[in-house]
Formats: C-alpha cells, structure tokens, sequence
C-alpha cells in the first residue's frame, strides 16, 4: 500500500514538471500561423496574458530594466503658496517581457502589435514627488515587438512638490525635481535607467511644449541615486527641471508703474518749497502709491519674502521721507519768517563760506527766487510773515535796542530782521537741496543694489 501510494504521488509529481516544462520548453515562441488570415488569435498569447499578475522573468534573480523617459508638454502651473509644480509629461517606458516573442518570417515580418495594457503586466513606477493620485485614462494600449520589448506611452499630468524659492521674483528661475522609482520593486527585481540623452528630453520639449504661458524651460538634467529605506533598496532616476519665468507682465504692471511713482516724487522736490502745493501733491502721490499697492497684490506671490517686496516697502518709505523732508522745510521757512531766531555764530560763518563764490555747497533746484538780496517779500505765500516783520519791532525788542519810538533805531532794525530772514529762508532752501540730494543718493544706491541683485 506505502509503495502504491507513493508510486502514485511520484508519477503526478512527473505529471506537473512535465507540464511545466512544455510550457517553458517551446521558449515561448508565439505560433502567429494565420496572423495574416484572420488577424491576430488571442488565444496564442493566452499564455502571456494569463501572467500578468507576475513580474514577467523567467529566472526571479534577474532584475526587470524599465527605461524611463518623458516629454514634457506643458507647465500648467507654479504655485509659490503650495511649493506646487503642475505639469503635462508624455511618460515613456520600455521593458522586455521575455515570454513574449515571435518569428518574423513565420509571421509575415510583422515586427510590431499594439495591445490593451490591461493584458500585460505593467512597472510600477511613480513620482516621488507627485502630490496628487495617478489619473490615467483607461483603454491605453502599448506597442510589443517581436523580440518582447514593450513601449508603454502615456499622458501624466503632475502636480509635484517643488522647493520654489521667490526671493527673485520675477526674475527667478526653478529647478524643480521629478524622480521616477518602483514603489514595490527594490533593486534586486528592477532597475530603472534612461535610453535618451537628456539633451533629447530638453529638445523634444522645447518642441512640444504647448503654453507659451508665464514659464520657460530653460533645461533638464539627470541624476541616478539609490533609495535607501530601512533596509531596502530602490532604484530610481531623478530628472532636473529648470525653468524660467518670464518676467514681461510683471515688469510692465508692477515695476514700470512703481518707478513712474518715485520718479514723479523725486521730481517734485522742484517744486518750491514756499510753494503750500508741495506737501499736498507728495501726500496725493503717497496715497496713489497705496492703491496701485493694494491692487498690485494679487501679482505677488502669497508667501515668503521676494526682493520685489522689499522694492516696494522702501520706495514707500523713500516717499514718506520725502513727504517729511517737505513737512520739516515748510515748518523752517514757517518758523524763520515769523520768529526768526538769531543765527548761530558757526552756522553764518559756514552759511557764508558757502555761498562765497567758490561753492562748496549746492544751489537749490529754484536759485532764480532766492538771491541775498530778496525779501520774503517777493515770496509767493508769505504773506503773513511780511506782514509781522513790517509792524515794525516789538516792545521788547524796542527795550533793547535802547531807543525807543526812535525811527532811525527802527528802521535799522527792520532792515537786519530782514537780513536775518533772507538768511534764514535761504539756509532752508540750502537744506531742502541738500535733503534732495541725500534723497536722490540713496534713490540711486538703492536701484542700483536693486538692479545687481536681480541680475545675479
Ligand atoms: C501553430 O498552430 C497551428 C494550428 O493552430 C499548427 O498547425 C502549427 O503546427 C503550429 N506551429 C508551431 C510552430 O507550433
Ligand atoms: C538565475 O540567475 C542567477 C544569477 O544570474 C544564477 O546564479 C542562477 O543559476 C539562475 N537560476 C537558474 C535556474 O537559471
Ligand atoms: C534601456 O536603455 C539602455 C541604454 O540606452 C539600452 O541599452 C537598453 O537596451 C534599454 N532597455 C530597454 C528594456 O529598453
Ligand atoms: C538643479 O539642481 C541640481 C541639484 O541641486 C543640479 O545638479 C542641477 O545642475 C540644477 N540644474 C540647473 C539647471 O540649475
């Protein structure tokens, strides 16, 4: 009984390996006899479709090369916000699948068959850095050659995580990452590697792409490392994508508007400082500045901070300053033409230095009002002060010059107010020049420290 049994067992144990081994032995050539007659018969691939539950390998040891590469055919999107790339790519992958195989001659030199993917068995490759769930469209079909190599196309859309760095907005470029691996497979069953040179992606790219939106490609570059997860190891390709953005819209609506703005404050230090416009005219430009700020929102990126914004914080501040500057000059005409304090000694003696022939300091934008000789008189809108200063001396003063009711004394006196105004008023005006002056220097350091930054 022992022995009929295990003589039973031994001969369905041939059984099995005799049917296993015809389905190996024939190196699983596909008899295509009749491809031509009545198309291709489903059934001689039966064999190949009916594994595709399984790594297509004969011997488990040897790992499946997947070539990986992509077109890229749009970007879609930047989103500094998110750190969010949104792209289109054309992902090609080839692999061979060493149970598919047919004769040419055999099989009337058809070297080619297009197939339902849904028959084969497929990489599980994926985006490291993707953020979104895979949406392909169903009915997708894969060319397989004659020899087994398998090309699988397919349209991705990729919304991937994107280290954006905006300080140089607009004038920024990205180098975003896209790294393609096997989400099960380590290294010991797939390696994933590359048949085009990336100067081909960047080319077939630049060809293709679709928007001519806010981005451009500038390049794309390739690296192979390995990811280690505990004790795994995955194979993976990692694509550099740099782009560019194109700075037009954001040059025309933000920073040729903001530049009209100073320029406009810088020139309205010509008007004249006596002149009651001044510092109404700088408010309605602050004020302007506000608006075109709050609407120019919107244009910014949400977060971080670029150089852009710094732009603009300090072009506000140079026309708040200048809006002070203009407030401290009218309260010094205001003051000296009403009340005018004796001059300090070392203040008239550098006021006269200056004004000597050998200037050392500027002369105001407005000179042709403001000789030695003039009298607030001639001033426009100052009325007031020449008023006071034509009532002659006050009580007190009167007390000290010691003759008082004395018109000679008073005369006298009226005259060297009157000097002593004239000096005052232009000392304001020198101070005005000089301010504008420090105002159009840091102007300058500042556009131009602007200008290198953004240039590097
Ligand atoms: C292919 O199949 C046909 C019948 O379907 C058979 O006659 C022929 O011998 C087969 N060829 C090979 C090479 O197995
Ligand atoms: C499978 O491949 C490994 C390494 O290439 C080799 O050592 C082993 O003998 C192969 N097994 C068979 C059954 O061919
Ligand atoms: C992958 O690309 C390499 C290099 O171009 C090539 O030698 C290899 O045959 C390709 N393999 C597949 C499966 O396409
Ligand atoms: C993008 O970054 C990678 C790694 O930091 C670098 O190797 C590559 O050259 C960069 N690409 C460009 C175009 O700057």
């Amino acid at each position: 009984m022992e022995v009929g049994r295990l003589a039973v067992g031994g001969c369905l144990f041939c059984i099995t390996v005799n049917l296993l081994l015809q389905g190996r032995g024939d190196t699983f050539t596909i008899n295509c006899s009749g491809f031509d007659q009545h198309g291709v018969d489903p059934a001689a691939f039966k064999a190949v479709f009916d594994r595709k539950a399984f790594r297509p390998v004969i011997n488990y040891s040897i790992p499946t090369h997947v070539n990986i590469s992509f077109t890229l055919s749009a970007i879609l999107e930047v989103d500094a916000q998110l750190q969010l790339l949104t792209s289109f790519l054309w992902l090609n992958l080839m692999w061979d699948n060493p149970f598919i195989s047919w004769n040419l001659e055999e099989c009337f030199g058809i070297n080619k068959l297009t197939m339902s993917v849904e028959n084969l068995w497929l990489p599980d490759i994926f985006i490291i850095e993707s953020m979104d769930v895979d949406r392909a469209p169903a009915g997708l079909t894969a060319h397989v050659s004659n020899e087994g190599r398998i090309k699988y196309n397919r349209p991705l859309r990729v919304t991937s995580i994107c280290n954006l760095d905006i300080f140089y907005f607009p004038f920024d470029q990205q180098n975003c990452t896209l790294t393609f691996t096997s989400f099960l497979y380590t290294v010991d069953s797939m390696v994933v590697g590359t048949d085009k040179e990336v100067w081909e992606i960047t080319d077939m790219s630049r060809d293709i792409i679709q928007t001519q939106g806010e981005w451009e490609l500038l390049g794309i570059n390739k690296t192979t490392p390995r990811l280690l997860v505990g004790s795994s190891v995955y194979d993976q390709i990692t694509f550099y994508v740099a782009i560019r953005r194109r700075p037009k819209l954001y040059v025309i609506n933000l920073l040729v508007p903001s530049g009209f703005l100073v320029a406009i404050d810088a020139l309205s230090f010509y008007l004249p400082a006596e002149n009651e416009n001044r510092a109404p005219f700088k408010i309605t430009l602050l004020l302007g500045y506000n608006v075109f700020l709050l609407m120019m929102n919107d244009l910014l990126p949400a977060s971080g901070t670029p150089l852009i914004s710094v732009y603009f914080a300090l072009c506000l501040s140079l026309m708040v300053l200048s809006l002070l500057e203009t407030i401290f000059i009218t309260y010094l005409l205001h003051l000296v033409t009403t009340r005018p304090p004796p001059m300090p000694q070392w203040l008239h003696s550098l006021f006269l230095h200056c004004t000597s022939p050998m200037k050392c300091c500027p002369t105001a934008p407005q000179k042709g009002n403001k000789g030695l000789g003039l009298t607030p008189a001639h001033l426009p809108g100052l009325k007031e002060p020449v008023e006071l200063v034509q009532k002659g001396p006050g009580p007190q003063e009167a007390e000290l010059n010691g003759f008082p009711g004395s018109k000679k004394g008073q005369q006298e006196d009226e005259a060297q107010k009157q000097h002593l105004v004239s000096l005052w008023v232009q000392f304001s005006h020198m101070m005005d020049t000089l301010l504008f002056r420090l105002y159009l220097l840091f102007l300058a350091t500042f556009i131009i420290t602007v200008t290198v930054l953004w240039n590097t």
